[in-house]
């Protein structure tokens, strides 16, 4: 063993034991009381929880969008991951219309593969579902079994029709593929962004709530939920923010359908208030934040099982960048910073607040994720033969946010001068120690791509 994690309680997704672990060559090679030290790194967790690594399923590094590209790029978007505690994310590979899906992603291999430093995956976003159709079941076997498809964002010229999600849900039914939906219903925004656009200048940021109410989420969500459950495909719920949204997912699972949904903190936390204050334009993303009624019943759906996975849906845009809204909600650069922030706020707000256990915790952050999006058994539990990324969680560290201290681009915190007690020890990606007390200490490049399995599922 060339590293062995001495004194900790393994918290896994089902069980929570005292027990050192082993790591030679990447891997956890054993697990056991007073395991032999002889010639390995030590690292003590004595008082400390041994949990694997976070596996944050939506982030939006360096992405090009509203007129500008995301902030936080595949370096340093992966250190910032890797300071708090998460051990893979997976990004998107966005087609352009016209042209192959395939050659997305080779070309956000390109730009991701040297730069990652804790391991990556990608989604493929299908935006031309004509030529996506016939590279889908090789994309699937080259390792990348998950699909984005957006039901907005018509003028960005992603937005899939409801003939071609049909199709695609079709198609997961036989390659074992997964829809990831961005669900909100198109015409209806438009619409009301046609009646508010003029008032845009007395609205302020409170104008993107408006535009944006709960039911064209609602709508969308039943829709591809319904699609999901007629033919028989296999569907993922993305940032979903509504208790009605969460109501209708529920609803579907119900009813047999194979659909999973997935929460943010942004949307468990913070709400459509902040729209009013000063700088309510920073807190701009899609789906809008919602109302405190939202957030208790996606954290009930998180204690029930109707919400499996926590995401961030990282798509950081600094000051300078949300200043392109000049005071018009329209133009706002949609999306916020979340990959530094997302285990602490899970851990002090859901075990910390008394409404998730550990184990829960464990499950929406790594496992249900690895599970659903085919990295299990590789990574997303500690036991033998899983790769050994680990988070060593000092459930006792008080962190205060504070984006100037953080690696983040980004210089504004959705959750500045928050506390939180619950932070990473030490982060370790494949057995090397990345991020140690929150600070970054890996190397750049270390990450590597992980083709994943089809068939995902809980
Ligand atoms: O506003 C957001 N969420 N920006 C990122 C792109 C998306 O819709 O996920
Ligand atoms: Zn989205
Ligand atoms: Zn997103």
């Amino acid at each position: 063993m060339d590293t062995i994690i001495k004194n900790g309680t393994v918290v896994t997704a089902t069980d929570t034991y005292k027990a050192d672990v082993g790591i030679a060559n990447g891997k956890i090679v054993q697990i056991g009381e007073n395991l032999a030290a002889v010639g390995a790194k030590v690292l003590d967790a004595g008082d400390k929880l041994v949990m694997p690594g976070g596996i944050d399923v939506h982030v939006h590094l360096q992405l090009p969008f509203c007129g500008t590209v995301s902030a936080d790029d595949f370096e340093n978007g992966t250190k910032a991951g890797a300071c708090s505690g998460l051990t893979t994310v997976i990004d998107y590979a966005i087609q352009t219309k016209g042209q192959k899906l395939m050659d997305a992603i080779t070309a956000r291999r390109a730009e991701a593969d040297p730069k990652v430093c804790v391991d990556y995956s990608l989604h493929g976003g299908i935006t031309d579902w004509e030529i996506a159709q016939g590279e889908m079941d090789a994309i699937v076997e080259y390792g990348i079994p998950t699909f984005k498809m957006f039901m907005v964002y018509r003028s960005q010229g992603w937005m899939a029709d409801d003939g071609s999600l049909l199709q695609a849900l079709e198609a997961t039914g036989r390659n074992g593929g997964r829809i990831c939906v961005h669900a909100e219903n198109d015409d209806a925004i438009q619409m009301l962004l046609k009646r508010y656009g003029p008032q845009a200048k007395e609205l302020g940021a409170y104008g993107h709530a408006i535009t944006r109410p709960n039911y064209t989420e609602q709508e969308a969500i039943a829709r591809a939920a319904l699609w999901a459950e007629v033919t028989g495909g296999r569907l993922y719920i993305v940032h979903m923010s509504t208790g009605e949204g969460a109501d209708a997912v529920w609803a579907a699972q119900e009813n047999g359908a194979n659909v999973y949904a997935e929460t943010c903190p942004q949307y468990l936390l913070l709400d459509d208030e902040l729209f009013k204050g000063e700088n309510g334009h920073l807190y701009g993303t899609c789906p809008q934040l919602r109302k405190p009624v939202d957030q208790e019943r996606l954290w009930t759906g998180l204690q029930h099982g109707t919400v499996q996975v926590i995401g961030t849906d990282t798509c950081t845009f600094n000051t300078t960048q949300k200043a392109m809204w000049e005071g018009d909600f329209r133009k706002i650069p949609f999306g916020m910073p979340g990959v530094e922030t997302m285990l602490p706020l899970m851990w002090h707000h859901g075990v910390n607040g008394g409404r998730i256990t550990p184990n829960r915790f464990v499950q929406i952050c790594s496992t249900n994720p690895a599970q659903i999006f085919g990295l299990y058994p590789q990574k997303g539990s500690i036991a033998i033969g899983f790769d050994a990324d680990i988070v060593v969680w000092d459930p006792d560290r008080e962190v205060t946010f504070n984006w100037e201290e953080m690696q983040t681009n980004c210089d504004w915190s959705p959750f500045q001068g928050q506390s939180v007690r619950g932070y990473s020890k030490w982060t370790l990606s494949r057995g090397e120690v990345v991020a140690e007390d929150g600070k970054f200490v890996g190397v750049v490049g270390h990450g590597r791509f992980v083709p994943r399995q089809p068939w995902g599922d809980l």
